[in-house]
């Protein structure tokens, strides 16, 4: 499974990467508003950084101005995945951008049928957002299960990427159900290498053997 990091924060980026398993970064609008930065100059540094996808969202809701501005995101660097909203308009946007060759990665899936529409429009990746839906009392880990058939139903290429990602549970449930990739925030990402067990087994394994041999 694919790890990225959910975050336009440089800090925890450096962080994340340092641990040698990181595989890409995800960023929003919302993301880039909290750092108070410019956001292409962000997504530059961003990919000097890291190697692997980095997806830049655009800001326009249209047809043309997505294609405007995913353009330009594009030009940054050559791992950037152009980021558009699952609308009728950004269903456009990927297939153009798709048949210029340009990735994409399609997010705010809340259906199935969404993900299977980008996914025919030729989509790097799609991002059904789990979290918002357990929000909302629905159960965002159905969405990835459902998605799941329906690509290998059809054998459909698009990366399965599970966003809005809370906590572990969500975390081990995405890998369980197949998706290829969890888009995770650094808060999450620090916890998964971490159990009391691990932590309580290892203190007494090093004071039993100072016990017996000193040290
Ligand atoms: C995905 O690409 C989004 O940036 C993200 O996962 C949204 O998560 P949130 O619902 O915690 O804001």
């Amino acid at each position: 499974m694919e790890l990225y990091i959910d975050t336009a924060n440089l800090d925890e980026i450096k962080q994340a990467a340092d641990l040698g398993v990181l595989d890409g970064v995800t960023t929003n609008p919302s993301l880039i508003a909290k750092e108070k930065y410019d956001y292409t100059k962000r997504l530059e540094e961003i990919c000097a950084i890291v190697k692997g996808p980095v997806s830049a969202e655009v800001i326009a809701t249209d047809y043309a101005g997505m294609m405007k501005e995913g353009r330009e995101r594009a030009k940054i660097a050559p791992q950037i995945v152009v980021k558009l909203p699952s609308t009728v308009d950004g269903l456009k946007a990927c297939k153009a951008f798709s048949d210029e060759g340009v990735r994409t990665n399609l997010t705010l899936v809340f259906q199935p049928l969404q993900a299977m529409m980008v996914a025919k429009a030729g989509a790097y990746l799609v991002s059904p957002f789990i979290g918002r839906l357990d929000d909302v009392a629905e159960d965002g880990m159905v969405l990835i299960q459902q998605i799941r058939t329906i690509y290998d139903n059809y054998g459909y290429k698009t990366k399965l990427l599970a966003a809005s990602v809370r906590h572990l549970k969500h975390m081990t449930d995405c890998a369980l159900a197949g998706a290829d990739v969890a888009t995770v925030p650094f808060s999450v990402i620090k916890q998964m290498m971490n159990h009391p067990l691990t932590d309580s087994g290892l203190k007494k394994f090093v004071e039993d053997y100072k016990k017996a041999f000193g040290g």
